[in-house]
Parts: structure tokens; C-alpha cells; sequence
């Protein structure tokens, strides 16, 4: 079963009708997949469903109406409202949607309704003339609009009446699926970056000696690939120029594969123009002068064979140098030793705008977390420890601050 909710705090709001007897599958369907589910279940649920049983089901407190108001001290609706990722109500009753259309917060749910500040989203169930009635019509409008989702109701055949039409509560399959709509609208950032180009580079470059043999180094690409991730998720299109990793290639991201410095550097330029650049990668400071055509061999007495290293162009440099210079050039700064004042050198040196530094003398190349400064004319930021995608997801939302106020 994949925990599509894992972690998501899940206010369920058990409104009156004979369809709370679905809401316990739906508690059970919910939990399978990771969410916390806490439960509210008002009077007309309560007439359907025992509190016991859905505690039972969420192995926790059942908020009603009754306890609530002698624990209200202790508990809050303003708390149990401001707990949750999202407030779900099922089933809702053409009473709640009228009451919370209209503001009212004549009851635990309608107050944590009122309060709360994350998505809401309704199954109704009703019978189909309710549904159907120009009142319910203006309420289900006016919820909407205020931004409620709502999932259902379904056609179908009632179960008190036997009638059929719309009025069905969706089935608790269903009513998850939308629960992980929701919350993935709701986690989605602002599309900032839209209609903006960005360049990153990531992953280590390999530097062939000889066929069989190579210089690298002990980058994974995961800063690099986060970052294009990161900024992909903005809005921004996004070409990335990656040496070997073993990591898939970021969704939503062009992806160039490459081998050598040279070869990354003709990438990034083919890239261009664009508003953005990142340079995250590990470019290997040197080449073999001539890579040898064939496999170098041992040969008795002469001794290991002379390794002659020139220089690889500086592609951070090169770019930020270039008529086609991005309006943000962001570079990062890998340290074992004087951190800051290395990378308060290499931001002028390379003419950046902004050098990410990070100390590499630990674990952090090939690493899942980060811990890094800010460099920027304006002075130096220190951010805590983050994982690596959290660092690029502040970073890519630094980076739209400053193309905004560039705009
Ligand atoms: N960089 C680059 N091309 C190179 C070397 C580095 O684009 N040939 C970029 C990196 O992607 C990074 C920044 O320059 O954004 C700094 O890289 P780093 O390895 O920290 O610095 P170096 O320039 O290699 O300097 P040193 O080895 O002396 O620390």
C-alpha cells in the first residue's frame, strides 16, 4: 500500500446521515495510506455511528459535541482547526453546507469550519430533491467560491428511500482520492518561475585518461538534481547538464548527459539564453593533457608513466563572463578549509551574484543533507542543516525574489 498520506493530519468531521456508516471505511482508507485521521463527530453523526466504534478505527480522542464543550480549555477548536493539513467533512449534510455558506458556527464543527485555515473539502450526501433545491444549489456555489473542494455526490440510489438520483455520498475510495488532490494542490508552490529559463549544472565530469581509465570525484549529483527539481517546480523551464550519477533524471526537467568539463560547457552554452543560472556541479579542475588512444600498459622498469594535467575551463567563470550572461548567476563553493573566505573569493573571482558554500570536509558530497551559507554582496546567510532538497527548494524561491525585484 503506498503512504501517499503519510504524515498528513486529516480532521474528519462525521456530519448526520445514514452515510457515516461509510465514514468508517473511509477512516480505515485513510489511516492504510499514513494519514492521521482525528475525528469530530457531531450530533447527527452520532445518531448513526458510535463514537466508540470510530475510536476504535482512529485510536484516538472522538471529539463531540458533548466533550468538547466540558474539554474545551484543554483542546481548542481553534487548535484542532490550525492541527490539520485538511479538514474533511463526510458525510455533509445540506444543513452544514447552509451553516458554513452562511458563517454560522453553531456547533464544534461549524466553529472549527470557521477557524480553520486548510482546504476543506465536502462529500455531501443528501436526498437527490435536497441536492437538487436552488438553496443547496446557492450554497454549494457560495462554498465553492470561498473555496471549499467537494467531491461527489454520485447518482445513484438512496439508501433510506430507495429513490435514486444525485445524492449519493462518493465511496471512501474515491473521497481518498480526492483528499490526495487536495493536499497536493495545497503543497504545490506558487508557479513564480513561470515563463523564466534556467541552466543548471550537476553530478561530477569524468576526464578520461585512457580508455578504461578516468578522473573523477565523489559528487552524486543530489544538490544539483534538487536544484533543477526545485526550480522545475516554479514554473521555470529547466535544462539541466549532468555528468554521470546514478539518479534518474528530474521530472519535468530537460536533461543533457554529459562526460567532460569540455563537453558541460558546450551544454550549458547550447542552453542559452536564460535568466537563470546554477552551478552546482563538481567540474573536475583538470584534464589529462592527451588522452592516451589505447589502454596504457605496465611496462617492466620504466616506472609508472607520467600523468600531464591541463586545465579545464571554468564553465561557472565563462558563463558569468559571456555577452550571453544569465541576469542571476548562482554558483556554489565546495570547502574543506576556510569556508567563508574561500567562498567570499571565488564570488568575485568568478563574477557571480551568489555563492552557495558548503563545508565538504564531512559527509556532505554523496550525502542526503546540507549545511550552507549565502554569499552575496549584501553579506553572508547561514542556514541550518537541511536536506538537500530542502535547501534547493529555499534556494529556488531565493533566486524568484530576486528575478522579481529585477523584473
Ligand atoms: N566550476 C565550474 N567550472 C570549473 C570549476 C568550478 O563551473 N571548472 C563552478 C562549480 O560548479 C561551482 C564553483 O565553480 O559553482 C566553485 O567550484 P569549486 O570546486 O568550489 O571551486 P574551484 O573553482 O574548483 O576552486 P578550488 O578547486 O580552488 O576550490
Amino acid at each position: 500500500m503506498d503512504r501517499t498520506l503519510h504524515g498528513k493530519r486529516v480532521l474528519l468531521i462525521i456530519g448526520g446521515g445514514i452515510a457515516a456508516y461509510k465514514a468508517l471505511d473511509l477512516i480505515r482508507r485513510l489511516r492504510e495510506r499514513g494519514a492521521r485521521v482525528t475525528p469530530i463527530l457531531t450530533e447527527g453523526g452520532a445518531q448513526f455511528i458510535t463514537p466508540l466504534a470510530v475510536g476504535a478505527l482512529t485510536a484516538t480522542p472522538v471529539y463531540t459535541e458533548l466533550f468538547s464543550r466540558e474539554a474545551e480549555q484543554d483542546v481548542g477548536h481553534i487548535r484542532l482547526a490550525r492541527e490539520a493539513d485538511l479538514i474533511l467533512v463526510a458525510p455533509a449534510t445540506a444543513d452544514r453546507m447552509a451553516q458554513l455558506a452562511g458563517g454560522l458556527a453553531g456547533d464544534l464543527a461549524g466553529a472549527v469550519l470557521l477557524a480553520a485555515r486548510a482546504p476543506v473539502l465536502m462529500a455531501p450526501a443528501m436526498n437527490p430533491a435536497m441536492w437538487a433545491h436552488p438553496a443547496t444549489r446557492r450554497n454549494a456555489e457560495r462554498l465553492a467560491a470561498d473555496g471549499v473542494r467537494f467531491v461527489g455526490p454520485e447518482h445513484g440510489e438512496m439508501a433510506e428511500s430507495g429513490e435514486a438520483g444525485q445524492g449519493r455520498m462518493s465511496e471512501p475510495l474515491a473521497i481518498v482520492a480526492a483528499v490526495e488532490a487536495a493536499l497536493m494542490d495545497a503543497d504545490a508552490p506558487l508557479r513564480r518561475l513561470e515563463g523564466r529559463r534556467a541552466v543548471v549544472t550537476s553530478g561530477p565530469t569524468v576526464e578520461p585518461i585512457d580508455p578504461v581509465r578516468y578522473i573523477a570525484n565523489r559528487s552524486s549529483g543530489r544538490q544539483g538534481h534538487a536544484v533543477a527539481a526545485a526550480l522545475a517546480r516554479l514554473g521555470a523551464q529547466v535544462t539541466l547538464v549532468t555528468g554521470p550519477v546514478a539518479l534518474p533524471d528530474p521530472a519535468g526537467v530537460t536533461t543533457i548527459h554529459v562526460e567532460t568539463a569540455c563537453q558541460m560547457l558546450a551544454a550549458v552554452e547550447a542552453a542559452l539564453p536564460a535568466d537563470l543560472g546554477v552551478f552546482v556541479a563538481a567540474v573536475a579542475d583538470w584534464r589529462a593533457a592527451a588522452a592516451a588512444p589505447g589502454k596504457i600498459k605496465k611496462r617492466d622498469g620504466e616506472g609508472p608513466p607520467p600523468l600531464h594535467l591541463v586545465e579545464n575551463p571554468d564553465i561557472l567563470a565563462t558563463i558569468a563572463r559571456s555577452a550571453a550572461r544569465p541576469r542571476l548567476v548562482i554558483g556554489f563553493a565546495a570547502e574543506t578549509d576556510a569556508l567563508l573566505s574561500n567562498a567570499q573569493a571565488k564570488l568575485a573571482r568568478k563574477g557571480a551574484d551568489m555563492i552557495v558554500a558548503n563545508d565538504v570536509s564531512g559527509d556532505t558530497m554523496g550525502g542526503a543533507r546540507n549545511t550552507v551559507h549565502i554569499l552575496t554582496q549584501a553579506g553572508v546567510e547561514d542556514w541550518p542543516e537541511l536536506d538537500k532538497a530542502e535547501v534547493a527548494a529555499r534556494l529556488a524561491e531565493r533566486a524568484a525574489d530576486i528575478l522579481e525585484t529585477e523584473r
